[in-house]
């Protein structure tokens, strides 16, 4: 039986329905981290700017061998194995990125060689800013619930390294990362209510990368709003959807109703502005009296309970861009899992430029041991701390710079990783490490 009601008809008449969505995610990070009361003290920022202001407690600081490849691999490599999954049982693999390594050859075909994935599969990337990883996952989902995968399944990667100029205002909003997500029917993980959804885009210069650059240009505060007003639009056209499918009662506010929600998170004090925009849609659209003297107080509450909890990696690893939705996620299910089994979340993804899209889905009875087998706590302990003179040792390398020793634990360095090792005959080369 379908969890989540969102039943999707077979092709030619068929009486059977799939339920469709994520049973496995892996995640690989940078072996190597910042804290962010250090980069606060070498900028002569109070420190609580970063950690309260923002919301942020450390990110992650890529090397030139950890690229979006390497770490795409090894988050990928990850989930193959916790879904037990055999290869030929993939019929696509997208990943989404904004910050592949060539104009042409996709970060997918890379992965696709690296974990010698069949040949007979469908393999490309997906951009548009943080939004590419969700284009992904809606194209596996909605691929396999029309019955065209003809009982395939998907990876979706999002993988990213996300950079912005040394002492600029978007520098304690870096990270890095990649989650990769084994999307088949019947999930164990999250099974998603398809076709209940709500876009919202518009041409907006709030975020961008020109051709040639290795550092994002954004528009901060600009972005913010431009991000607020997205949430705004996409969820109200996901409520509409979802009260007509009556996944939610109209008569209460629909986002209370939701076990969680998990934001796009630049950094973690945007989940929680994003949040209070959600709830102010519920209440300039309330048909019954709403107590407006409460709200700030039920907004906090409600916060802590629906939002917070999947902050905790995001707040220790920083912006993954396409991925950080996907981290919120993890770690929602980390922090959660097992007592959100069987309940409806909300999801809502944003990419600069922008599009974005407001989704639901019911978390499955396993998630909680899939989510353990991800072995995120054993990822983040691996980790090394830096100071800030490697952090600027780091940020000055040129992306052709010579690579420094081989790591010796954690992220894509760990073994079962990848790693990459430098361009030969104009051919970008990785090792096994
Ligand atoms: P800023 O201007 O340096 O910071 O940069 P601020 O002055 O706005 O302060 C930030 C917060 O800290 C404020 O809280 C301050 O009050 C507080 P708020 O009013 O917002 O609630 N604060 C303090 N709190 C405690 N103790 C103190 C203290 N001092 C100040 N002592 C900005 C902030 C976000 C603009 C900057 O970090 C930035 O440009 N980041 C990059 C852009 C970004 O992340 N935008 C988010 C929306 S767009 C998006 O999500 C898409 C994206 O992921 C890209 C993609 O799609 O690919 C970015």
């Amino acid at each position: 039986m379908s969890l989540a009601g969102g039943w999707v008809r077979a092709p030619r008449g068929a009486q059977t329905a799939i339920p469709v969505g994520i049973d496995a995610l892996g995640v690989a990070i940078p072996r190597r981290y910042l804290d962010l009361e250090d980069l606060a003290r070498a900028r002569g920022v109070e420190p609580a700017k970063y950690t309260h202001g923002l919301g942020a407690r450390e990110m992650a600081v890529a090397e030139p061998g950890e690229d979006t490849v390497s770490l795409a691999a090894a988050a990928a490599r990850r989930a193959l194995e916790i879904a037990r999954l055999d290869p030929h049982a993939l019929g696509m693999l997208v990943v989404g990125t904004e910050t592949g390594v060539d104009h042409a050859k996709p970060v997918a075909s890379f992965v696709h060689g690296l974990l010698d994935l069949p040949r007979a599969m469908r393999v490309y990337d997906t951009q548009h800013a943080c939004y590419g990883g969700t284009a992904g996952l809606m194209s596996a989902v909605e691929w396999i619930a029309s019955g065209a995968a003809a009982g395939r399944s998907a990876l979706v990667i999002c993988a990213d390294v996300a950079r912005y100029g040394v002492a600029t205002a978007g520098e304690p909003t870096q990270g890095a990362g990649a989650v990769a997500m084994v999307v088949s029917a019947h999930p164990a993980l999250l099974e998603l209510d398809v076709g209940v959804a709500g876009a919202a885009s518009a041409h907006v210069h709030d975020f961008w990368r020109p051709l040639g650059h290795r550092e994002a240009q954004v528009d901060g505060h600009y972005s913010v709003e431009c991000y607020l007003d997205a949430v705004a639009t996409a969820y109200r056209g996901w409520k509409a959807r979802a009260i007509a499918r009556e996944l939610v009662r109209g008569d209460a506010p629909p986002s209370e109703q939701l076990a969680a929600i998990c934001y796009h998170v630049p950094f973690c004090k945007m989940a929680k502005k994003a949040h209070v925009r959600v709830r102010r849609c519920d209440l300039e659209d309330a048909t019954a009296p709403w107590d407006v003297s409460t709200e700030e107080l039920r907004a906090a509450t409600s916060f802590q309970l629906q939002v917070e909890p999947s902050l905790g990696l995001c707040a220790r690893i920083g912006n993954v861009y396409t991925g950080s939705l996907y981290l919120g996620l993890a770690g929602l299910l980390h922090a959660r899992g097992a007592e959100l089994s069987r309940r409806r979340i909300g999801l809502f993804s944003y990419g600069s430029g922008c599009t974005s899209e407001f989704f639901s889905g019911v978390i499955g009875p396993r998630a909680n041991e899939r989510i353990a087998a991800a072995g995120l706590d054993e990822l983040l302990a691996a980790r090394e701390r830096i100071s800030i003179d490697e952090y600027h040792r780091i940020m000055a390398l040129g992306p052709g710079a010579p690579l420094g020793e081989p790591p010796s634990s954690g992220g894509p360095g760990s073994p079962g990783g990848f790693r990459f090792v430098g361009v030969e005959a104009n051919r970008r080369r990785y090792e096994r490490t």
